[in-house]
């Protein structure tokens, strides 16, 4: 085998007249009749070089014959390239290799798709060849790009006092939130082991173990419905802290965060990420991860709707004890009837009973509900800030549902109008969560984080009278309106997190049977502590630019949790089953 002295990427001007030996793939080809010009390809960058019939002899007619993704070495000259023929997009743009030496390693059968055009191939396809497609150099630059992230993690954890321990992939199934993914055990017939959905519990044992600060870069499972930014299998940065509070940890994450964006994409966020509280984050925007790169902020106008003679509203405001929640989109012109339209029909696909809108023109309001809102029209002018030119949207319901929906379409139009964005990048804290939010198909509390966050102090009373009402001691980070992470402080009194089972309808005995171990380890001399787990796949996606986890992951699945690649999920044969003690009984 030719040995490679230097990388596809790595030859400049000032190599000229050396001998090299390169290694890589066919990139391209050009047969130009007496000199083909090959550009040869690996993880580093490509580089031209070049078969001369009249010099290179018997092996000219074995390069005529390369074809792309072919994989060979080569020894030869580096030579300046003439002037006319440099590349300037090309950081070995100035040289190309003159060939003395080929050996073929490899010859590739015609390829299902181009690896120099992504964009040629269906994502199926794409996955089904994966090792193609992670030989483009948008996937090149998203692994590299993974990898640094991750390295500037561990940096980070590393220099401050973090320990990396690793925790089980097999243990015992317990309701976290998702559905497990359960492996039946050959030694123990009829028992499963589950595949973490995070190593939630471990973290926390390791605290009360004494080790303080613990980190991990960890795979977690969950089996559930799945979207483009969800993955069966995914990544965690999952950390744990003790004798701290909720500052500690979203400082210490906060600066994690800078770092990683300023390690891997140069990005500086100059300011400390804002904290805001959920009941402002759902009334401002809507959403618990908002993006706060743009305004187009919500605003709570039932009072103002009281006056009116608008009878949906009023009777959703008296009746059902509902809000109305508006909207002002500052520039009318961009926004055509037919697409109002078409963004009333998008609310009430997303579940809501309709949109309300109307149009500020110098002749007053014009079309919509128009006609209603003329009496309360500068106290509405006002409230939402509009303008001329201004359109006014309203929704009414229930709860939280107004501002929900609203939040929703905040994001639609912002995209819709390409309303601009302060900054590449923005962070946002968001706290005081619920602890817990009725579950109206089970009848019972569910804990909004999981059931081992911390209430607030101040609310503990409030579990036996008011659960609803109880603050956690959670919090989330948002970047650019995604949810990257989120944390709690937890219970590290046992009589506390009984009271919590209790309050999410968990006995005394399924807390026995299911979290038993944590309960007795909890009274063993528990620190205080807390912590947090940042989705890692999807902080990639952020740094990359790209929309979908598939395109930051190596070997993704499908949004069926499938893996076109080597075809899994497959059955097993019967033997394996046996084994088990295992027979399928197909349910309709
Ligand atoms: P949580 O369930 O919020 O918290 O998960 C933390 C972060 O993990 C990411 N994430 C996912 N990413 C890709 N695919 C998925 N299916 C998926 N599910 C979650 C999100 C999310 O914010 N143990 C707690 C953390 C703690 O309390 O310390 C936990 O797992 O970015």
């Amino acid at each position: 085998m030719i040995k490679r002295t230097h990388t596809c990427g790595e030859l400049r001007i000032t190599d000229a007249g050396k001998e090299v030996a390169l290694c890589g793939w066919i990139n391209t080809s050009r047969d130009h009749g007496g000199l083909i010009f090959i550009d040869l390809r690996d993880r580093y960058g490509i580089t031209q070089i070049v078969f001369d019939q009249s010099t290179c002899g018997d092996f000219y007619e074995t390069a005529k014959k390369l074809g792309y993704e072919d994989v060979i070495g080569i020894k030869g000259i580096v030579r300046k390239r003439p002037e006319d023929t440099i590349n300037p997009n090309l950081e070995t743009g100035e040289i190309e290799v003159v060939v003395k030496e080929l050996e073929v390693y490899n010859e590739s059968k015609p390829l299902p798709f181009m690896v120099t055009d992504r964009s040629t191939a269906l994502e199926n396809l794409r996955l089904k060849y994966r090792y193609l497609d992670l030989r483009t150099k948008e996937m090149q630059r998203n692994i590299i790009l993974r990898h640094k992230a991750a390295q500037s993690v561990r940096e980070y954890y590393n220099n401050n006092g973090f320990l990396e321990i690793e925790t089980p992939f097999l243990m015992k199934s317990t309701p976290e939130g998702a559905r497990d993914f359960l492996v039946p055990s050959r030694l123990h017939r009829g028992k499963f082991y589950a595949l973490p959905q995070s190593p939630q519990m471990f973290k926390q044992i390791l605290m009360i173990a004494g080790f303080d600060k613990y980190y991990q870069i960890v795979k977690c499972f969950r089996d559930e419905d799945l979207r483009s930014d969800r993955q069966p299998e995914f990544t965690q940065i999952d950390v744990e802290m003790s004798f701290v509070e909720e500052t500690d940890v979203i400082n210490s994450t906060e600066q994690m965060i800078k770092k990683v964006f300023k390690d891997t994409v140069g990005y500086e966020f100059t300011e400390k990420f804002p904290i805001i509280t959920y009941e402002e984050a759902m009334r401002r925007y809507g959403t618990d991860s908002p993006d706060i790169r743009f305004g187009l902020e919500l605003k709570e106008v039932s009072k103002l709707f009281l006056e009116t003679d608008f009878n949906v509203f009023k009777n959703i405001i008296n009746e059902e004890k509902g809000s109305v929640v508006g909207l002002c989109i500052p520039d009318s012109m961009e926004l055509t009837r037919m697409e109002i339209d078409r963004t009333v029909e998008l609310v009430k696909q997303w579940g809501g009973r309709g949109l309300a809108w109307t149009r500020f023109t110098e002749n007053g309001f014009e079309g919509g509900i128009g006609k209603f809102i003329s009496p309360i029209k500068d106290s509405i002018l006002k409230t939402l800030n509009a303008k001329q030119g201004s359109i006014l949207l309203f929704i009414g319901d229930t709860k939280y549902k107004p501002y929900e929906l609203m939040g929703m379409l905040r994001v639609y139009i912002a995209d819709k109008l390409k309303i601009p964005k302060s900054d590449k990048f923005k962070a946002v804290w968001v706290v005081n969560f619920p602890l817990l939010e009725w579950d109206d198909d089970e009848k019972r509390y569910k804990a909004v984080h999981h059931p081992f966050t911390a209430p607030r102090p101040e609310d503990i009373e409030l579990l036996d009278t008011d659960p609803e009402k109880v603050r956690s001691r959670a919090y989330d980070i948002i970047i650019n309106g995604t949810e990257i992470g989120g944390g709690s402080i937890r219970n590290h009194r046992v009589d506390v997190q009984k009271k919590v089972f209790k309050v999410l309808g968990i006995s005394e005995e399924e807390a026995q049977e299911k979290f038993g171990f944590l309960l007795e380890a909890l009274s063993f001399g528990a620190p205080p502590h807390g912590g947090i787990a940042l989705g890692f796949d999807r902080l990639v996606m952020l740094l990359a630019g790209e929309d979908s986890l598939r395109d930051i992951i190596a070997f993704p699945k499908t949004k069926n949790g499938i893996s076109p690649m080597d075809g899994s999920p497959t059955e097993v044969n019967e033997e394996q089953l046996k084994e088990l003690g295992i027979k399928i009984v197909r349910y309709e």
